[in-house]
């Protein structure tokens, strides 16, 4: 499928996803939504691929939000009856089990912020900005923003973010736990293709385990957590990838995975 609005890419076994509305600094209408829901779609289904990193076109956003003007159109009932932001959680984030990372290169505003905080982990670069401006729109977090974000930086930096829709630099998203990482501008996708690529040479069912497990601390309590953690772990200690893996490390040679 051709795209309007993202780009797509196969790097080896990592699919770079790039949005591709510079001029509207990526703001997220539907029609990226559509695509950035095929596209994961896509990258979910094919067998030799194994990691992904979704970043922003141009050197000033990730994405700057929902597309104001297309949301100024709609009136509550239009929200409502189509269930607006449901298929960003439901189709992207639930359905994609392989891992992704957001790699942040300028604005993550609103929404924006938002589905970089559905990656798996985000790599910022050293300009980038994250806020949850929509109180100066009239309205709120419509994605997970006042979920997500409170759940990474805690109640009183989150709370202070949405009420003020003040922005966060990297810094200060890499102190406040938001960002996994910084990195110079300049080297911000060669770093998060880097990680990908290392990410996408581990044992595949053993990645998808890992986010699973972690995913599970996220949503869940603990026991319910620990459960999940232990039954995950049994059923990769029957993998040929957990002989194979454990085989290479006594051999002192490289694995090689069956994905299974
Ligand atoms: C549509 C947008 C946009 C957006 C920027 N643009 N953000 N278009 N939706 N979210 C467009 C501008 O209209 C402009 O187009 C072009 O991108 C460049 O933007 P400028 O404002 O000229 O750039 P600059 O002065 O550098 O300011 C950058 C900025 C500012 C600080 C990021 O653009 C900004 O504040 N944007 C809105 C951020 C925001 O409020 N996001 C949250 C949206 S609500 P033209 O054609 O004029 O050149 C949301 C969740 C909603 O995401 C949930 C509701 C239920």
């Amino acid at each position: 499928m051709s795209y309007e609005t993202i780009t797509v890419e196969q790097r080896d076994a990592v699919t770079l996803i790039t949005l591709n509305r510079p001029k509207a600094l990526n703001a997220l209408n539907s029609k990226v939504l559509e695509e950035l829901i095929d596209a994961f779609a896509v990258y979910q289904a094919d067998d030799s691929q194994l990691c992904a990193v979704l970043t922003g076109s141009g050197d000033k956003a990730f994405a700057a939000g929902a597309d104001i003007k297309e949301m100024s159109e709609k009136d509550a009932a239009d929200f409502y009856l189509e269930d607006f932001f449901a298929p960003w959680t439901s189709e992207i984030v639930k359905k994609t089990r392989k891992p992704w990372i957001a790699a942040v290169n300028g604005f993550a505003l609103g929404g924006g912020c938002e589905l970089a905080m559905m990656s798996d982990f985000i790599i910022a670069s050293e300009n980038a900005k994250f806020g949850q401006p929509e109180v100066k729109l009239g309205v709120a977090p419509g994605m997970g923003g006042s979920q997500r974000l409170t759940k990474a930086v805690g109640k009183s930096k989150a709370m202070e973010m949405c009420l003020t829709g003040r922005m966060m630099d990297a810094e200060e998203a890499e102190r406040s736990n938001l960002v996994a990482r910084v990195v110079p501008h300049d080297t911000l996708l060669d770093e998060a293709m880097k990680t990908a690529a290392q990410i996408a040479s581990m044992p595949p069912m053993a990645a998808i385990a890992n986010k699973e497990m972690v995913n599970a601390a996220f949503e869940t309590g603990l026991d319910q957590g620990l459960i999940i953690e232990r039954r995950i772990f049994q059923i990769l200690a029957a993998s040929e990838d957990k002989k194979e893996g454990m085989a290479a490390f006594v051999e002192k040679r490289e694995g090689k995975w069956k994905g299974r």
